[in-house]
């Protein structure tokens, strides 16, 4: 999935919007709301090492809710209490990494670890490379925890905000981050991946952020994180299965386990979406369209190892080629949200709406045959060395 950018539109001191200028000729800009502004695509800036991978910098858009809009998200407070809330587990009633890891604390330790490197061993490099891939991508949660605290009217202000939306951002942050621990843990003893090589990428990763083109925006920053919150369940469930294959039941039971809480995670951000759809139709719907033109990138698009400066495409190719994450899979998480949330017989839209529905209920064909010669580019590929396995080709 390519990453696009956007054009950043600044406030005038009259408040009238207009696009953007070369980036030197601006100094301290007032940003405006104007996704409708957003044509260009438009190159600002190239970003060099050393604190992220060459990568260009288009201009974006900020703070595109009307402020009046807020209240919609601030009168929700109690509906989130009793709706959203629900779908974290208590600390006491939740897994932690150690309870799929061996016990350094017991005798049997390295017994433990011996069994799982020969467990490891039977697994091919191609697997690992997307495993790798699964945990560097949740390794960067500092960055995604900061993308919900942009948007308006839903971030936790204080950093230990009483508001429902607050405290669903610190919890949901603090389940994700086991995510990567236990990975990260499993991976290290697994003895089969370059550690060093990995630590400088989620180094790196962290460094670049993402620019998921939500704007600031809750109406589309809670399509990405229903759509991106699928994708990950779907994606560990893939390596769940592939390691069942593999004979490797403990990896399985912990690629299982982490997709078990990224499908709670989607449940909540799904139910955030239904609740926009049901009150504010038409701006829901156009949300959902402007984010699918935008499409929707991954969060590890800018990864980066210091060596591989096409490491995205290249490990996006072995994903595509194992099944883990496929634009079918994109596809079928478009379709899938579009049932959901009943965009098809939605009622009352503005005409500008009616086109945001159509062109959404439309688009899964489109992407499906775009599938099937993403499905070929990725089996024609040669094989690529990844410095995440000692620079083994896969
Ligand atoms: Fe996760
Ligand atoms: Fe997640």
């Amino acid at each position: 999935m390519a990453l696009k950018l956007n054009a950043i539109t600044f406030q005038s001191p009259t408040c009238t919007s207009f696009a953007l200028p070369p980036v030197a000729t601006l100094r301290s800009p007032i940003f405006c709301m104007a996704s409708t502004l957003r044509s260009a695509s438009k190159v600002v800036k190239t970003v060099k090492k050393p604190f992220s991978p060459p990568h260009e910098v288009h201009v974006q858009v900020t703070h595109s809710m009307p402020q009046e809009k807020i209240e919609i998200f601030k009168a929700l407070e109690d509906w989130a209490e009793d709706n959203v809330l629900i779908h974290l587990k208590p600390v006491e009633k939740s897994w932690q990494p150690q309870d799929f890891l061996p016990d350094p604390s017991s005798d049997e330790f390295h017994d433990q670890v011996k069994e799982l490197r020969e467990r490891a061993r039977e697994i091919p490099d191609d697997y690992f490379v997307v495993l790798v891939g699964d945990m560097v991508t949740e390794e960067a949660l500092p960055t995604y925890q900061t993308m919900l605290n942009t948007l308006d009217g839903v971030r936790d202000e204080t950093g230990a905000s009483p508001t429902s939306w607050a405290i669903w951002n610190r919890a949901w942050t603090a389940e994700e981050n086991r995510h990567g621990d236990l990975l990260n843990k499993y991976l290290y003893l697994s003895g089969r991946v370059d550690m060093r090589q990995i630590e400088k990428t989620i180094q790196y990763l962290i460094g670049s952020g993402m620019d998921p083109q939500t704007e600031n925006n809750p109406y589309l920053g809670f399509i990405y994180t229903s759509f991106q919150e699928r994708a990950t369940f779907l994606s560990h469930g893939t390596t769940a299965r592939l390691a069942r294959e593999h004979g490797d039941l403990k990896l399985a039971q912990i690629c299982g386990t982490i997709a078990a809480d990224e499908k709670r995670h989607e449940t909540a951000y799904t139910k955030i979406s239904e609740k926009l759809f049901e009150i504010d139709p038409d701006a829901t719907v156009l949300a959902f369209a402007d984010m699918m033109r935008k499409k929707i990138s991954m969060p590890a698009r800018l990864v980066y190892d210091g060596r591989d400066d096409n490491l995205f495409d290249n490990f996006s190719a072995v994903a595509q080629r194992l099944g883990v994450y496929t634009a079918k899979d994109y596809a079928d998480i478009l379709d899938h949200l579009v049932s959901r949330w009943n965009v098809a017989s939605l009622t009352g839209l503005s005409a500008e709406g009616q086109r945001a529905q159509e062109y959404v209920c439309e688009l899964s064909p489109r992407i499906r045959r775009l599938e099937e010669r993403a499905q070929a580019r990725a089996k024609q590929r040669s094989r690529m060395p990844f410095s995440w396995i000692y620079d083994r080709e896969v």
